[in-house]
């Protein structure tokens, strides 16, 4: 197995993904149809791109700015000039927010194009590329206009990985979450190795394709989240987006995640429900990859608990969050919102 590139099917309801992951993985994708190309990976890896005509590129900024209803008009306009099919190939090369936006256009431009996804960060090869989700930023609410749409063939080349350390540790946020909250033999493999040795082997290739399936098998049991189901994957992520969004997204979605798993578990300790020294093992792995523990005010978890109060996943008063309990395993807690409240500002008071 060493060196290979790994193939697998993903199934999310009617679809079925082909997922490809290792070294250089890109090397089988023909040219056929569009592409939709961040101008960052363009710029610092020419050489994965030149295999592609240029004619057929677009090349869009990314980062958050990018999913913007002007850029999504402007691809649109592009595609339309150049006469682009309905049902012909569109592939994105670039990290999440590329492919939020370029997932929209495959879903609405004609009615639908074929999509195929070059995910570039490991957020984006284990997270956002499965699960169908896509959308723009809208009037101030991220993601308010979007659809569901699967990619036909998802291609996770490690080598766009391997220049900066810190696209693999935002991504570990998510490897992490999946980790505490579903299968606990990511945090021994964690705990076993460290950043050089996860990149340098068959770790990494390994780790992206057990966590591209945890999620893919978590959005099959509910393709368009319509049962609750997806809610375990927002381990750590409902004090996260209350970080995030009070820092107008100074803070990186993967550091807040981190802080987020930490202090989720510091409110499932205060409840009861956790049964281990879960952040113990948070500070190690932290240490271990170099990730820095951000620093939040008490005038920012105020913040954070306003804007978590006007969530839109809080139903009948009660918020629906998931509490870690054993290693690997989550339970469901229904809280009242006087009890969120109150366990959020226990927990902020021993962080
Ligand atoms: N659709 C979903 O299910 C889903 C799930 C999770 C997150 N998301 C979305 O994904 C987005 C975040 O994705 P992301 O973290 O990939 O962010 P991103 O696309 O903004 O990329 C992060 C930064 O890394 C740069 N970059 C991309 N690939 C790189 C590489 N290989 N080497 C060096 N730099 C690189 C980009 O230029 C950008 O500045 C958010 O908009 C979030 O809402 C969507």
């Amino acid at each position: 197995m060493s060196g290979e590139t790994v193939r697998k099917k993903l199934t999310i309801g009617y679809d079925e993904t082909e997922y490809v992951c290792g070294k250089n993985a890109i090397e089988a994708e023909n040219d056929e149809g569009t592409f939709i190309v961040s101008e960052t990976i363009s710029n610092i890896y020419p050489e994965k791109i030149k295999r592609f005509s240029e004619g057929k590129i677009i090349f869009v900024e990314d980062g958050e700015n990018s999913k913007r209803i002007d850029n999504y008009e402007e691809v649109c306009r592009i595609l339309m000039e150049r006469e682009v099919e309905r049902n012909s190939y569109l592939t994105y090369i670039g990290g999440g927010t590329i492919g939020d936006l370029s997932g929209f256009i495959a879903s609405t431009y004609k009615r639908g194009l074929r999509l195929k996804a070059i995910p570039t960060t490991l957020l984006s090869q284990i997270d956002s590329s499965i699960g169908g989700k896509n959308g723009i930023n809208f009037s101030g609410v991220k993601n308010a206009i979007g659809t569901f749409r699967n990619p036909e063939r998802i291609v996770a080349d490690t080598d766009f990985l391997m220049k900066n350390d810190q696209i693999i540790r935002e991504g570990m946020a998510e490897i992490i979450k999946h980790g505490f909250s579903m299968d606990y033999t990511i945090i021994e493999t964690l705990l076993n190795n460290d950043m050089e040795s996860v990149k340098n082997g068959d770790i990494l290739r390994d780790l992206i394709v057990k966590n591209a399936d945890i999620k893919a098998s978590v959005c099959n049991q509910d393709p368009y989240e319509l049962l609750g189901r997806r809610y375990v994957l927002n381990f750590g992520h409902t004090v996260a987006h209350g970080i995030e969004a009070i820092s107008r997204n100074s803070i990186t979605h993967g550091a807040a995640v981190i802080y987020g798993i930490m202090y989720e578990m510091k409110m499932s300790e205060i409840y009861g429900m956790m049964k281990y020294d879960g952040i113990s093992i948070m500070n190690k792995l932290m240490k271990r990859y170099g990730i820095n523990k951000i620093e939040v005010s008490d005038e920012m978890l105020d913040g954070s608990l306003s804007y978590i109060m006007n969530d839109k996943k809080i139903r009948n008063g009660k918020i629906t969050i998931p509490m870690a309990t054993k290693p690997g395993m989550t339970n469901m807690a229904e809280l009242k919102i006087e009890v969120f409240k109150e366990l959020f500002l226990k927990a902020g008071r021993m962080m």
